[in-house]
């Protein structure tokens, strides 16, 4: 061969004797075939087969393999951010005419999601309370899909899946949760009956501030075939760089949770014994749904809530922080605080008021510790000033 040819083909190496701890990171738009027949064939490989990059490559498989044992499925599909998980399983279960329950306290973009993409195509939402008082009424013919999310985003109301489900199950709804709080380390869905466990891998799987992602699980193999039909349509995959990140970032979750879960929920009982606010953290007796939490929960991660009870002198608080960051996000190394107003489409008591989000990382506790004092000292010197 002339070294035209030689460049382009790499020649094959023995790998004998080449076992690493690491997952190699397999780059490919194009897969190649051994022979004609396999090539005229490929459409009948199935899906954890390998016909087109897009559709992964054996390092998204290695990924999509720990996913599902962890979340105790069978089944599980990687995507590009946690929205997309969201509207990836909305967009492949749904159909004009058809309807999906969300509970107010979802993360708002998937509100979003419902009120501009999803009913202009003639697919309807409602909104339920997060305890789901309401919920049964407002089940019809129409209604394809309930959404969960426990805790709820930023308000923190822990909801009760199990109930949920049950009565899902009751009118032949499927079901599905945003898991991105607890992760599968401290909240199993799918051992709970629900059919989609849904997390952003951008938080705690990822760890590090630097990777967007999101998975979906599922035990059912139609609904995997279901939401892979959706994301080949709509040509979403997930490049195996980033998923190389997820894996680095995975091997070290377990560890980063419980201390970060540890810690912040030190922080959440001194500032709760401070009186600051409301905080809610699902594992303070004072925060909605507490019991479910105690019941369902293994533990709790690095992020809970403060109501502000003045939100006019925030400013000059945030602008003094020395550890942590101001940003919204979570599950990195770097402490956060990102003020929320929540606007709900129900009447919510939280309504209007400040609500400070607190993500905890892996910093010193006594820095936040001195950090949060400062905080607070500033946000209540300025309010009685006022
Ligand atoms: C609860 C929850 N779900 C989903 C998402 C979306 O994740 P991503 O940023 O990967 O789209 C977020 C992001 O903030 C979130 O907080």
């Amino acid at each position: 061969m002339r070294d035209a040819t030689l460049c382009t083909i790499h020649p094959t190496i023995s790998e004998e004797g080449y076992t690493a701890l690491t997952v190699p990171t397999h780059r490919a738009s194009t897969i190649v075939f051994p022979d004609a027949a396999a090539y005229a064939t490929r459409g009948q490989r199935d899906l954890d087969g390998f016909s087109y990059g897009l559709h992964g490559t054996p390092t998204n498989r290695v990924l999509e393999a720990q996913l599902t044992a962890l979340e105790g499925g069978r089944h599980t599909v990687l995507v590009p951010s946690g929205q997309t998980a969201i509207a990836v399983i909305f967009l492949a279960m749904l159909k004009p005419g058809d309807t999906v329950l969300i509970p107010d306290s979802a993360y708002p973009p998937v509100t979003g999601f419902c009120r501009n993409f999803l009913a202009p195509l003639g697919i309807g939402h409602r909104v339920y309370r997060p305890d789901a008082s309401d919920l049964e009424a407002q089940i019809d013919s129409s209604v394809k899909l309930i959404w969960m999310e426990a805790p709820g985003s930023t308000t923190m109301e822990v909801q009760d899946v199990p109930a949920i489900v049950a009565l899902a199950k009751r009118h032949g709804i499927l079901t599905g949760i945003d898991n991105t709080w607890a992760t599968p380390l401290l909240f199993k869905p799918l051992a709970h009956g629900v059919d989609f466990s849904m997390q952003a891998l951008t938080k705690y799987v990822g760890g590090h501030s630097d990777l967007l992602m999101g998975s979906v699980s599922v035990n059912d193999s139609e609904l995997r075939r279901r939401l892979r039909d959706q994301m080949r349509m709509l040509g979403l995959g997930v490049p195996p760089d980033a998923v190389s990140l997820a894996l680095r970032g995975i091997e070290t979750m377990a560890v980063r949770m419980a201390h970060q879960g540890r810690v912040a929920l030190e922080l959440a009982r001194e500032l709760a014994d401070r009186g600051v606010g409301e905080v809610l953290h699902p594992a303070l007796p004072s925060c909605p749904g507490h019991e479910i939490f105690k019941r369902d929960f293994a533990g709790a991660s690095g992020v809970f809530s403060i109501v502000l009870p003045e939100a006019a002198r925030l400013n000059p608080a945030l602008d003094a922080l020395r550890v942590f960051a101001i940003g919204a996000s979570w599950g990195g190394t770097r402490s956060l605080m990102a003020p929320m107003t929540i606007t709900r489409e129900n009447a919510h008591p939280r309504n209007d008021k400040t609500i400070l989000r607190l993500q905890i990382g892996l910093e010193d506790p006594a820095d936040l510790r001195a950090d949060l004092e400062a905080f607070f000292d500033i946000l209540t010197t300025e309010q009685a000033d006022a």
